[in-house]
């Protein structure tokens, strides 16, 4: 695995990668923050799968965390990380400086995705989805893939993502792989690093309120404000958990959505201490 750290670097052996194939080649982009887990490895393999050549960035992207974040503590473990990419196969890992991607001095261009940013995670982060965007949109252009990569646990990010895509004609596809969680239900976070044990026995909240949710779907249940009420109920039955948001909207508008047959995405997200964490389940329309 070649290990990049310049943009200009990265640039040259994603071309030359590209041209020294011999037949038809799909390159693949995986972006991270790093402090990877099975969540991220279940990409990286997808995109193994797929793609002749496999990209991975690990960059903690100043421009989504608000003042107020975890931007300085983000978990940080490049070393461990770099031996976790190299085991699956991963031909380039690009992993850039802040001073690289955001030269203070040059740096004015922001991607803005009106309307769909200011919905979810968006709403309580605010000019998260503005920063996600732009990182994206640069590891887009220096990279150039045919593919990239992105986790159904961040269903707000693919809707941004995917808008951004469509509408700026990038000639990427966007490929979507299911949340992975760990056996007890827990959706996999680089930030549940942060719970203590007690506080990772709380965090099930989400995905059992999120199943059960689903379960009452799944009995003919179409009331979107029924369901809701049922998994408020839920997240308000667990102690020192502090719901940020429940929604039940469009999958891909994010806007909210009163029946359920046409398929919905219900989204949650909580503060468990100081930790922020998100799950969220799509339904399929029936
Ligand atoms: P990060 O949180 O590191 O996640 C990188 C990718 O892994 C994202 O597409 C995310 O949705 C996916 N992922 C995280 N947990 C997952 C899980 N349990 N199952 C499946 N996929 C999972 O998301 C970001 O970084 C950043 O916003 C980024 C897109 C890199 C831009 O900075």
């Amino acid at each position: 695995m070649q290990i990049l750290q310049t943009i200009k670097e990265t640039r040259q052996a994603c071309a030359k990668a590209r041209a020294s194939a011999t037949k038809p080649t799909v390159l693949g982009l995986i972006p991270t923050m790093g402090a990877l887990h099975e969540g991220h490895l279940s990409l990286i393999r997808t995109a193994k799968k797929q793609c002749e050549i496999v990209v991975a960035t690990i960059f903690v992207n100043p421009t989504q965390f608000g003042p107020n974040e975890d931007f300085s503590r983000y978990p940080r473990t490049f070393a461990s990380d770099c031996a976790l990419l190299e085991a699956e196969g991963v031909d380039i890992l690009f992993a850039p400086s802040v001073e690289d991607m955001y030269p203070t001095s040059t740096s004015r261009t922001f991607i803005e995705v009106p309307g769909i940013s200011d919905r979810l995670d968006g709403l309580s982060r605010p000019g998260h989805f503005r920063g996600v965007a732009t990182v994206v949109a640069k590891l887009f252009h220096i990279v150039s893939p045919d593919r990239a990569y992105f986790g159904q646990k961040d269903a707000a990010q693919v809707a941004v993502l995917r808008a951004m895509v469509h509408d700026l004609n990038f000639p990427v596809e966007v490929i979507v792989c299911p949340t992975v969680r760990d056996a007890d239900g827990l959706a996999l976070s680089s930030r549940n690093q942060y719970l203590s044990p007690e506080e990772r026995t709380r965090a099930l909240a989400l995905s059992r309120s999120l199943g059960n949710a689903t379960a009452q779907a799944s009995k003919g249940t179409h009331d979107a404000s029924q369901l809701k009420s049922a998994i408020l109920q839920d997240l308000q039955s667990t102690p020192t958990l502090k719901i940020d948001y429940v929604e039940i909207v469009d999958p891909t508008t994010l806007e909210p959505i009163a029946d359920l047959q046409a398929g919905a995405l219900i989204a949650v997200a909580a503060w468990i201490g100081k930790t922020r964490l998100i799950d969220n389940a799509l339904l399929s329309a029936t």
